[in-house]
């Protein structure tokens, strides 16, 4: 298709990338996972497995959008024609669909909160209504539903306005303010009285705590944390122009998203340690960000609101750009495909996922209130859409992308790619190869069957 458009720069490219992948996966789970399994003991696994397993899968899904410039589900069609591949490609769509579903949800959360500190309701509130006002909201009926569709709709102004003039132009101004908020942050948190208790809890080695599962969980993370698995990046980098080195936008991509992670750790414990809250306890996940949180900033600046607010709104505002950049990149991949297979307007395929994921994020949003009865195979519908397709569609795609790129693709593609043609040197692709072929395949199905359960009775 020659009306496509590329990314007009290859800052643009890497800032939309990186912002696809610093999102709620960073803030809520990295952290808390860091300082219960072992520190910088886990710090250390969790950068093994970025560099052994999500750098060349990174790279895999690049290679796969660049050299097609296509949607996802047509990438693989036209790489492998007339076979089965191509439900890979439509695994990532519906993938990523599902995983828009239940994300907007949170990215309203993080906007209602926002709103909250602003306006200082956190004021006087006792430690343990925390969790009822919590409750009490998502609870609602009205309240997290209008605050899904605003941010769904905000998605959509930046996807439906293309690729260059939104989602390129938007996210060269909104990381530049994610990075400065995360260090202003920083910079606050450590200056606390006891800070060191904090820090200390987040890189003390302690390799005692770490066993096979939490290798495992290691590597799950890296992959959501990356987005990896479906077809965010892979539509993204069909939008790279043919100077993009891959491996180094990847590698850029990781670290980018890794220290935006570490440091999420460095807002969250000294603050939490300030005021003498067992770290222990912290549970990952929404608990973390709507019910200790809030209680512990509330705390931890000695009664002077100003700061105790000025921080809240900086960190609840934080969480909801990380959580709009990654909703875009979703968005994007089933807009794409909406676009190019049904030859629709942009505009209006970004409406018809806008409109779709609004409707099924209401739903999951309804079953933390009048919908909690609803149950998929045992699960609420939220709980329902965040299993299946963390736990079971991502490692899948992923396995089956490793596959794809190391058993299935010609070396010669995969070669003329990484090195765009043999203009750029590029040492590492036997190494990357050989990942691909042995030990991605092996890593993503262990971290798949244990998912399943299937190791629990070792650990
Ligand atoms: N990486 C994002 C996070 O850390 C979430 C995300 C966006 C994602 N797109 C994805 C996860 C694709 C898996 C696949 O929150």
């Amino acid at each position: 298709m020659n009306t496509r458009e590329n990314f007009g720069s290859k800052l643009g490219a890497i800032l939309a990338a990186a912002g696809s992948a610093v999102g709620l996966g960073n803030v809520w789970r990295f952290p808390i996972e860091t300082g219960q399994h072992g520190g910088a003991a886990f710090i250390i696994i969790y950068i093994a497995c970025i560099m052994v397993l999500g750098i060349p899968i990174m790279m895999s899904e690049f290679l796969i959008g660049r050299r097609t410039h296509s949607n996802t589900a047509r990438a693989y069609e036209m790489l492998a024609p007339g076979t089965g591949w191509k439900w890979v490609g439509r695994l990532g769509v519906f993938t990523g669909t599902f995983i828009l579903c239940y994300y907007c949800v949170i990215g309203g959360w993080t906007l209602h909160y926002t709103l909250l500190a602003a306006t200082n309701a956190f004021d006087g509130v006792p430690a343990t209504e925390f969790a009822d006002i919590f409750s009490a909201f998502v609870s609602n009926e009205w309240m997290p539903t209008v605050w899904l569709i605003i941010f769904m709709l905000m998605s959509h102004v930046v996807v439906s306005r293309g690729i260059q003039h939104g989602i390129e132009r938007f996210s060269k101004v909104i990381m530049p303010t994610l990075f400065i908020l995360v260090v202003l942050l920083v910079v606050c948190s450590v200056c606390l009285p006891g800070a060191s208790k904090g820090i200390e809890f987040l890189l003390k080695p302690d390799f005692s705590k770490v066993t096979g599962g939490v290798v495992l969980g290691a590597m799950g993370q890296a992959f959501f944390s990356l987005s990896l698995g479906m077809g965010c990046l892979c539509t993204y980098a069909s939008y790279f122009n043919t100077h993009t080195d891959l491996g180094r936008t990847a590698l850029n991509v990781c670290v980018i998203d890794t220290i935006v992670a570490i440091m999420a750790g460095f807002i969250i414990f000294p603050s939490v340690f300030n005021i003498g809250m067992d770290a222990d306890h912290l549970q990952a996940g929404a608990n973390l960000l709507f019910i200790s949180l809030p209680n512990v900033f509330q705390k931890a600046f000695g009664g002077v609101q100003i700061l105790a607010i000025l921080f809240s709104v900086a960190f609840y505002f934080l969480i909801f750009i990380a959580a709009l950049t990654s909703a875009i990149s979703l968005h994007e991949v089933t807009t794409a495909f909406i676009s190019e297979e049904l030859k629709l307007k942009r505009r209006w395929s970004a409406l018809i996922v806008t409109a779709v994921c609004s409707v099924v994020g209401v739903l999951c949003s309804l079953s933390f209130g009048p919908l909690s009865g609803v149950k998929l195979f045992g699960l609420t519908i939220f709980d329902f859409f965040d299993y299946i397709s963390g736990n079971i569609f991502l490692p899948v795609a992923g396995l089956l992308i490793s596959v794809f790129a190391g058993w299935y693709l010609d070396r010669q593609v995969l070669h003329d790619e990484f090195t765009n043609h043999g203009t750029l040197n590029a040492p590492y692709v036997r190494v990357i190869i050989f990942i691909l072929k042995y030990i991605a395949p092996l890593g993503i199905g262990m971290v798949l069957l244990n998912q399943l359960g299937a190791f629990s009775w070792l650990w």
